[in-house]
């Protein structure tokens, strides 16, 4: 399953010689591709042949979104993949369906690949699923922008296939196997399918926590990494010490950036890593395993329970429990009726203030209750108004502080 695209290890070390580069505020050399880690793809298994013998996991990640996310553009019939409309004009969109190799994403918005000059590149246009509709897309509030201000030269296996794909080798420009699949989070799996050991493949369970959460955190968790001018952690595989590859972004005191608004919250999407390891579950021990299951599951966002009805944090927390909050009836906490959407653990403690194809759509992962205080004189969204629009946050913080006397 390897294709060779015309990008070739020459090519790269041409791109590089021209002139030095700006990575991470400093000029530096560019680093010579044969510098690099190089990934062996031999020894990538593929997951059809891990589904000979763990079905189960297979048929239930097959229909995730993990192995949703980079897919050829098939427009019509029952493997459509293309949701977009292309029939609509905007000045946002400057290709054509035609023109379309891959297609990346299916559930919040899709964006588009196709070949420039002999190499894969990222369209400069986005459609949001939720509104729509056709949207710019140039990558300003990314880092890596005065790399590559010019969506021409926007190489996938530069800016993205390293978090969509499967053993990628960033000098000969391939991938292992398209998609977020068994391997990624496994690494690479030929020997054990040849002789199945636990010693030859990577269980994230039976990692310490640290290294366990880093199989998430080298995509789910927004950064730059060491030494060169890739946007993904080049040369970590699971199970090694994602710190040597990958520098996470964090939040700066009341500073609002591209990844946090400036209380710390989530202000865009796949921060979750950035977020959650500041959050007073991850210093518990918690991990992402202990809410979403890697391989699926039918709930929302392959959360291992409901978080909807309250079953998912119920699994900890709630009456009966060692951790909080104690209350008879869960309007106690909540101050809401006990079907009202406003009882839902995640509406106050996970509230939407991320922004994805349109704001409001990421569930933030500090999950701290986001006082409206933070949203006086500031554009920080919080856990009461995004519900409560016709109010301000004054009148918010008025009712919180009559509900939740204790909080600061
Ligand atoms: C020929 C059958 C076979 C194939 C193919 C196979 N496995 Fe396994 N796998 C096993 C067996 C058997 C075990 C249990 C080994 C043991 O307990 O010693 C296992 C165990 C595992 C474990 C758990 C290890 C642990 O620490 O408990 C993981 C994870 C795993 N396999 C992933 C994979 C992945 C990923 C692939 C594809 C790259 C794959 N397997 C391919 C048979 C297979
Ligand atoms: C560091 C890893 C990483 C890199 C690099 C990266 N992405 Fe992603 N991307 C993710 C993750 C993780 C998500 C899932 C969304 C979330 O977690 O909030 C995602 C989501 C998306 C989505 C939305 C998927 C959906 O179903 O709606 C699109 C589209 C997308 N990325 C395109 C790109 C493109 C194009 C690039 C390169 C310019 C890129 N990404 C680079 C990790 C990455
Ligand atoms: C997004 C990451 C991810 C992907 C993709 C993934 N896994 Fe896993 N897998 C995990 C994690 C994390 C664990 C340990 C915790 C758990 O069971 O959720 C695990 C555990 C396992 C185990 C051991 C279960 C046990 O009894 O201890 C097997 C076997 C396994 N995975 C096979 C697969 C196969 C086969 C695929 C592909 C079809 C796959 N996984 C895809 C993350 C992943
Ligand atoms: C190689 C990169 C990569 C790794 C490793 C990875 N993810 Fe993802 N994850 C993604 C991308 C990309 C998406 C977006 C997929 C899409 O929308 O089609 C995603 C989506 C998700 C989603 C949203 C699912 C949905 O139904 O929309 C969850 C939850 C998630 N990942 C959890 C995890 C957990 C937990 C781990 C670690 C065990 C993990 N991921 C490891 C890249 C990755
Ligand atoms: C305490 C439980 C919990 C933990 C721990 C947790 N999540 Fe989530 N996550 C959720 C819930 C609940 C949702 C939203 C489900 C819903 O809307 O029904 C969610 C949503 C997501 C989504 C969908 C996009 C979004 O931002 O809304 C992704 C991706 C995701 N989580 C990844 C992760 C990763 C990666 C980690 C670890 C760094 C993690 N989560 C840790 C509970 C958790
Ligand atoms: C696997 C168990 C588990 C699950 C599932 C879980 N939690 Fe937790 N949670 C904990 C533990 C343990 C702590 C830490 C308690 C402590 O150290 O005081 C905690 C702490 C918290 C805190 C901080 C409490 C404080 O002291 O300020 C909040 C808020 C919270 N969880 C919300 C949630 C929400 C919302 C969900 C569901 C989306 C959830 N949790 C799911 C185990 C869990
Ligand atoms: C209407 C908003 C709202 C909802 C819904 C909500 N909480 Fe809270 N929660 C708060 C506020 C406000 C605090 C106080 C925060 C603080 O002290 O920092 C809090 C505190 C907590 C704490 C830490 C303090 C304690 O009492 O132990 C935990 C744990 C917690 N909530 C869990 C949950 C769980 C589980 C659910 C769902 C059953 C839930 N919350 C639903 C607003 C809410
Ligand atoms: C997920 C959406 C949601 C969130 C988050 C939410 N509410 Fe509500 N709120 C509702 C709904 C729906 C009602 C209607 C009555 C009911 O269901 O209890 C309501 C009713 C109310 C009422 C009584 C009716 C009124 O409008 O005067 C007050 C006061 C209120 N909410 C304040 C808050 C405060 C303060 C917060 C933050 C701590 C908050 N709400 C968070 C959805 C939400």
């Amino acid at each position: 399953m390897k294709l060779l695209f015309c990008l070739s290890a020459l090519c790269l070390l041409l791109a590089g010689l021209g002139s030095s580069m700006f990575i991470g505020g400093a000029h530096t050399d560019p680093v010579q591709p044969e510098t690099w880690p190089r990934l062996d793809q031999t020894q990538y298994a593929g997951s059809k042949k891990c589904a000979e013998c763990h079905k189960t996991y297979y048929d239930s990640w097959k229909d995730s979104a993990h192995n949703k996310m980079i897919r050829p553009a098939i427009s019509e019939g029952p493997n459509r993949t293309i949701l977009a409309d292309f029939s609509i004009p905007s000045p946002d969109r400057t290709f054509e369906l035609k023109d379309v190799k891959w297609v990346i994403g299916h559930r919040w918005k899709q964006r588009f690949i196709g070949v420039v000059n002999g190499q894969e590149v990222v369209f400069p246009g986005q459609w949001s699923i939720k509104d729509k509709k056709w949207q710019p897309y140039h990558g300003k509030a990314d880092w890596w922008y005065p790399l590559h201000p010019d969506w021409k030269t926007r190489s996938n296996f530069k800016l993205c296939a390293g978090c969509h794909s499967t053993g990628v080798d960033p000098v000969s420009s391939t991938w292992a196997e398209q998609n977020i699949t068994c391997e990624s989070c496994h690494g690479p799996g030929k020997a054990h399918s040849k002789q199945p050991s636990i010693e030859n493949i990577v269980n994230p369970a039976r990692l310490s926590t640290e290294r366990s959460i880093e199989v998430c955190l080298a995509c789910h968790q927004a950064g730059k990494p060491k030494g060169n001018e890739y946007a993904w952690a080049v040369g970590y595989q699971a199970g090694k010490k994602l710190s040597e590859f990958w520098q996470g972004f964090e939040p700066q005191a009341d500073k609002q950036t591209s990844e946090f608004w400036s209380n710390g919250t989530a202000h865009k999407n796949r921060v979750q890593g950035n977020t959650f390891t500041h959050s007073i579950m991850h210093a518990a021990g918690l991990q992402c395993s202990n809410c979403h299951d890697s391989h699926g599951s039918r709930q929302v966002s392959m959360t291992i329970k409901s978080a909807s009805t309250n079953a998912l944090c119920f699994t900890c927390h709630g009456p009966g429990k060692t951790v909080g909050p104690k209350y008879a009836v869960i309007s106690e906490h909540t101050h809401h009726s006990p079907n009202s959407t406003g009882s839902q653990c995640i509406s106050c403690h996970m509230p939407k203030t991320g922004e994805n194809s349109v704001g409001a759509e990421s569930r933030d992962h500090t999950f701290n209750f986001v006082s409206p205080a933070a949203s006086i004189g500031k554009p920080n969204p919080n856990s009461c108004n995004l519900c409560h629009q016709d109010k301000t946050p004054e009148w918010a913080l008025d009712q919180v502080k009559r509900w939740y006397p204790k909080l600061k």
